[in-house]
């Protein structure tokens, strides 16, 4: 009993040792006081029950008064390790956390997306091509003539004698009627190359959507229509378009649409410049020489096509004035439109 008294004494020395303790110490002394098998305190307690009954009671009450102490005074002193950790220069542990940025789609991407949307509603395939083309298919079979300025140097983008970065997706359509038989209803997105200004409405590089359907008995009304519809699905029901005559070499007739300014709503405003139509494509039916370069009777069969530039078209519905935003990648203006994450 003497000596487990005087053990209990000595063990009291070592509470002075707890307000010095850095973290690593008072897990340290926690286990070797207060431990469950080895712990000194721990150890004492287990012999209370083996002693003469006169004395149990003393060194039970003592050794147990002990351990609150201890208990008491490490649960304090982790308290204040605690606090003190909180408040490390240069750290606040109640500063919210830095948000996770979550990728969006282009605006332009989106807008491909919906307009391939509602062409696939209307019996319409997406299709692809390559962006590096060799003149036949960028000019020659599209029934260009061989002194047309478009060839020159100074329009396009050549890699080589005969190979450039196709300044349109037409020649996407003589890919597809080389390789598929009619019926033919696609779509094709892609971006096309022109050595153009880098302006408020030029960029070098931008998107087209090309469209192709040709079939037996395709006329002019079937060709007006699906424009028509899709204009009226993309932007409102009550959306007005108007076509008006117009050149291409792979076309006759040739046409470009307009649609109702969707700014002023046809009255009339600067972004439309006071005309209340914004033209955004053109078509036209396809021109009997492209069938026939292509292997297709231009007998049997007829067609219609058209281009538009997503990005103008996005411009027109959100009123953005400057096609360059598109291409600038400034995070500020993307995140305004910042669509599904695909
Ligand atoms: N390829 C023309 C351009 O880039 C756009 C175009 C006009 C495409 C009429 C067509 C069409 O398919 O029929 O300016």
């Amino acid at each position: 009993m003497r000596d487990l008294l005087a053990a209990l004494a000595e063990l009291r020395e070592r509470l002075q040792e707890i307000p010095q303790a850095d973290e690593r110490r008072l897990h340290d002394l926690k286990t070797e006081i207060l431990g469950r098998k080895a712990g000194a305190l721990t150890q004492i307690l287990g012999r209370v029950p083996t002693l003469d009954p006169s004395s149990r009671k003393e060194v039970g009450a003592a050794a147990n008064a002990l351990k609150l102490e201890f208990a008491a005074a490490i649960a304090a002193r982790e308290r204040e390790l605690k606090r003190a950790a909180g408040s490390v220069a240069g750290l606040d542990l109640t500063m919210p956390g830095r948000a996770v940025w979550r990728g969006g789609l282009h605006l332009v991407t989106q807008v491909v997306d919906e307009i391939c949307d509602i062409f696939r509603e209307l019996g319409f395939t997406r299709a692809v091509g390559p962006e590096a083309e060799t003149e036949r298919y960028n000019f020659f079979a599209l029934n260009f003539p061989k002194d047309h300025p478009a060839l020159d140097a100074q329009d396009s983008f050549y890699l080589g004698d005969d190979l450039l970065l196709r300044t349109h997706t037409s020649p996407v359509q003589i890919r597809t009627l080389e390789r598929y038989p009619p019926p033919i209803r696609v779509v094709i997105p892609g971006q096309v190359y022109r050595r153009d200004p880098f302006d408020a409405s030029h960029s070098p590089v931008f998107e087209q959507i090309e469209g192709l359907a040709v079939d037996e008995g395709i006329s002019f009304v079937d060709f007006k229509a699906t424009l028509a519809t899709f204009a009226r699905r993309f932007f409102t029901a009550d959306t007005r378009v108007r076509f008006r005559p117009s050149f291409f070499p792979f076309t006759e007739p040739s046409a470009e649409m307009d649609v109702q300014c969707q700014i002023c709503k046809g009255v009339g405003c600067a972004t439309c410049k006071q005309t209340g139509w914004m033209e955004i494509l053109g078509s036209g039916m396809v021109h009997p020489a492209v069938l026939e370069n292509c292997g297709v009777s231009s007998e049997r069969y007829s067609g219609f096509a058209w281009g538009m530039g997503p990005a103008r078209i996005a411009m027109t519905r959100h009123g953005i004035a400057d096609i360059r935003l598109f291409y600038e990648s400034d995070v500020r203006f993307l995140a305004q439109f910042a669509g599904g994450v695909r």
